[in-house]
């Protein structure tokens, strides 16, 4: 359903009852790629995925799109749908620096916290380089080139052959996002603050999960940050690369759904 929030219409999907998880996609993603587990979670709880603002069905709004600014469109679908206690959030990548953003700026939200495949530093200057090369890209040629260049990469090399059905479905999944998303996405990564800083003040118990043949961001970055963070733990999840969601789903739902329950 589209929600008015804010200055925006966002889409979001809300299924089920019970303590609430709130998934966040990552870059150039939407809600679509939660769909294993608002399947599966939702028997046990109530999930909620939101389309970021210029992914999915949610429009592009003037950009640059600072995390801090798609943190508060989070914090405002979970106002405007009437949920009042805290909820664990789970963001996947760029979600994740997103759930970072949330945490910095309303911590009282979160009753847990689940990472995917993400990091808590900021860019390096070779990937504010990259992210400007491929906002001039989208610029002259639109959106395809980076879909393009995302969809060979967001997966393990292996599940290219394995599942390509799968593969196929993401680019079906992904094909609807606008140069103009793309952009401000990307501008807004790019300058985001570093998270380390705040890692120490996570007290809400934690899961992280990284795949172990992720090709976008190394395994490091999830050890960085479950050394960080007190209360967490973290699982490396074979035969699977950046969507590890969606490579092992049984895998990421039982464990999620082991932890809410743990909550
Ligand atoms: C993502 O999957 O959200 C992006 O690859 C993250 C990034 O570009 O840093």
């Amino acid at each position: 359903m589209i929600i008015q929030v804010r200055n925006t219409r966002l889409n979001v999907e809300d299924r089920g009852s019970g303590p609430v998880i709130l998934l966040i996609h990552g870059f150039p993603l939407n809600l679509e790629i939660w769909r294993p587990q608002i399947e599966a979670l939702s028997e046990q709880n109530r999930v909620i995925a939101v389309d970021l603002r210029g992914h999915g069905l949610s429009p592009a709004t003037p950009g640059p799109f600072p995390m801090e600014l798609l943190a508060d469109d989070c914090a405002a679908v979970l106002t405007a749908l009437g949920v009042q206690e805290p909820v664990v959030v789970c963001g996947l990548s760029m979600g994740g620096y997103v759930s970072f953003a949330l945490y910095r700026l309303h911590p009282q939200l979160f009753s847990g916290l689940v990472l995917a495949a993400t990091r808590a530093g900021a860019d390096s200057d070779q990937a504010v380089t990259n992210r400007e090369k491929a906002i001039a890209g989208t610029k002259q040629h639109g959106a395809q080139p980076v879909l393009d260049n995302m969809l060979n990469i967001l997966f393990a090399p292996n599940t290219y052959q394995s599942n390509p059905e799968l593969v196929s479905k993401l680019g079906d999944t992904i094909s609807i996002t606008s140069a103009d998303g793309i952009v401000s996405a990307l501008e807004g990564m790019k300058v985001r603050a570093d998270s380390t800083r705040i890692l120490d003040q996570i007290k809400v118990p934690t899961k992280i999960f990284h795949g172990a043949d992720d090709q976008i961001i190394p395994l490091r970055e999830s050890e960085i940050i479950h050394s960080g963070i007190t209360n967490s733990s973290l699982q490396i999840v074979p035969n699977a690369g950046h969507l590890l969601n969606l490579e092992q789903p049984e895998v990421f739902n039982d464990t999620v759904a082991n932890f809410l329950s743990s909550i």
